[in-house]
């Protein structure tokens, strides 16, 4: 069953108003030039620059997702924001789990799971991050660390359609570092078993893995065209509307 890329930008904490507009109207004019493509772009924006990216993405598919959320609809969570808002200002997606999360604010597996709930019954799909730290990797116990991150994040109810997979070692990110191919692929087909065994190989073999950590356009072909790797999650690179749209013409997905 083939799998349709996704190629998604992280913004993380960047971008003022200005900024966000542009970077956004930037990825929205080159998106229209390419026409009918065979791959999909999310990008995920800054809490404050929702509303007005969703404005400036008007006419176009990209999607538009959260890069966090509460699992509760409402109530008294100063400084949160919940599933619901996300969905009511035009998200589809949110991810969940990113590692930067996972350590700045001591999220567990049991936290993104509850979340991930959260998000389906709001109609917005999950993007799950997991990825080990470099110990974890030198101590030869990535695939372990992995596998038992994927296994206890996501939810029973998870299926193909409203959960995407993301993949990010801990020590790949922001620093100019990526696994060998090799090392990529062992993991994501260790991944997908763990899904199946998990969720059923049906939905194992059409849910979406995304590779994120240093992608570049000047690796995104030798990542990106792994059997098992669905597309990229993006973080600096996605800041750049030329390197964002880089990486995706580098897909194979054209
Ligand atoms: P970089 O692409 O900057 O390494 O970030 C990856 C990431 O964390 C995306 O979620």
């Amino acid at each position: 069953m083939a799998r349709k890329l996704l190629i998604a930008g992280n913004w993380k904490m960047n971008g003022l108003m200005a900024d966000g507009v542009a970077l956004a109207k930037g990825i929205a004019e080159e998106v229209k030039k390419l026409g009918k493509v065979q791959c999909e772009f999310l990008v995920c924006p800054p809490f404050t620059l929702l509303s007005s990216v969703k404005k400036a993405l008007r006419g176009t598919k990209i999607a538009m997702g959260g890069q966090n959320c509460h699992f509760a609809d409402k109530g008294a969570h100063t400084g949160d924001i919940s599933p619901a808002m996300l969905k009511d200002i035009g998200c589809q997606y949110v991810i969940l789990g990113h590692s930067e999360r996972r350590t700045n604010h001591f999220e567990t597996n049991e936290i993104v799971n509850v979340k991930a709930q959260a998000a389906y019954s709001n109609d917005l799909k999950a993007v799950i991050c997991v990825g080990e730290t470099l110990m974890e990797r030198e101590a030869g116990q990535a695939l372990d660390v992995c596998k038992k991150q994927v296994l206890d994040s996501v939810p029973e109810s998870a299926t193909w359609q409203n959960t995407v997979i993301a993949y990010e070692p801990v020590w790949a990110i922001g620093t100019g570092k990526v696994p060998t191919t090799a090392d990529v692929a062992e993991m994501h087909a260790a991944i997908r078993k763990t899904l199946a065994k998990k969720l059923g190989k049906s939905n194992a073999n059409r849910m979406r893995i995304l590779y994120g950590g240093s992608v570049k356009p000047s690796n995104a072909k030798e990542l990106l065209s792994l059997n098992d790797v669905d597309g990229a999650l993006i973080g600096g690179a996605s800041l750049k509307v030329e390197d964002f749209l880089g990486i995706a013409k580098n897909s194979g997905a054209f």
